[in-house]
């Protein structure tokens, strides 16, 4: 079988799963971290693998950017290929005095401006996208027993990377620590689903201060949410 978006058989995707928007992402993250991790799919050149992590089956799958995007991904990996444990493993933009450049960032909840949000009920009820509690709680223990560091809070996931309009004061003080494009969408859908989720990112780039990271700062902290999230993925 093959999904339109993802042509693997049934079986060759694990039910933990690493979701990095890029597909280069994904295959750095199947080389360098995964054993014996074999590319399953490259429809579109998104690329998928599967491999094991300390033994346990995990796979690693690219999404794509933005939250129409990683619907089309997140959908076909719980309902055609039966994915339990999802992760998004990203950047995002640092919003807030609180979280520095390079920081891991953990999504408790997303805040969004997206329709597939807002439409779930038709305008009368705002659903609030939120992290699988176990999921978040296993991933703050192993930040501290790998002595990392991450920060917890809400984020936003917004339509438009680039919008003049939003109000980033206004997010600020009501404590919105970071912007990126997919994680309210990962979460309202594995809700919807009853399954696991859980955003991690670490900051590449700083809305207050203007700074952005070298590639060579940003590979060390993605090594270190990688490490954060594989090692929540494998726990029971
Ligand atoms: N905005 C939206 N998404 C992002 C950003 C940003 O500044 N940085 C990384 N992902």
């Amino acid at each position: 079988m093959s999904t339109p978006h993802i042509a693997a058989e049934k079986g060759q995707i694990a039910e933990r799963i690493l979701l990095p928007g890029d597909p280069l992402r994904a295959k750095y993250i199947a080389e360098n971290f995964l054993n014996g991790a074999k590319e399953y799919t490259h429809v579109r050149n998104i690329l998928g693998y599967t491999g094991t992590y300390k033994g346990v089956p995990v796979s690693v799958q690219g999404t794509g950017m933005g939250i129409p995007s990683i619907s089309i991904y997140v959908h076909e990996l719980i309902h055609e290929y039966g994915c339990k444990k999802l992760f998004r493993v990203g950047t995002c933009g640092g919003m807030h005095p609180d979280v520095k450049l390079r920081d891991v960032l953990i999504a408790q909840a997303a805040s969004t401006d997206s329709s597939l949000v807002r439409n779930i009920f038709g305008g009368t009820i705002n659903f609030c996208p939120i992290a699988d509690f176990t999921l978040l709680e296993k991933a703050v223990a192993n930040t501290r027993r790998l002595q990392l560091k991450a920060t917890v809070g809400n984020i936003i996931s917004v339509d438009r990377f680039y919008d003049e309009d939003i109000d980033n004061d206004k997010l600020r003080k009501y404590g919105i620590l970071g912007v990126e494009m997919e994680a309210a969408a990962l979460y309202t859908l594995a809700a919807e689903a009853h399954v696991q989720a859980l955003a991690l990112f670490t900051v590449s780039d700083h809305l207050l201060t203007g700074e952005s990271c070298t590639a060579e700062e940003r590979q060390t902290s993605f090594n270190d949410m990688i490490r954060i999230a594989l090692e929540t993925a494998i726990e029971d």
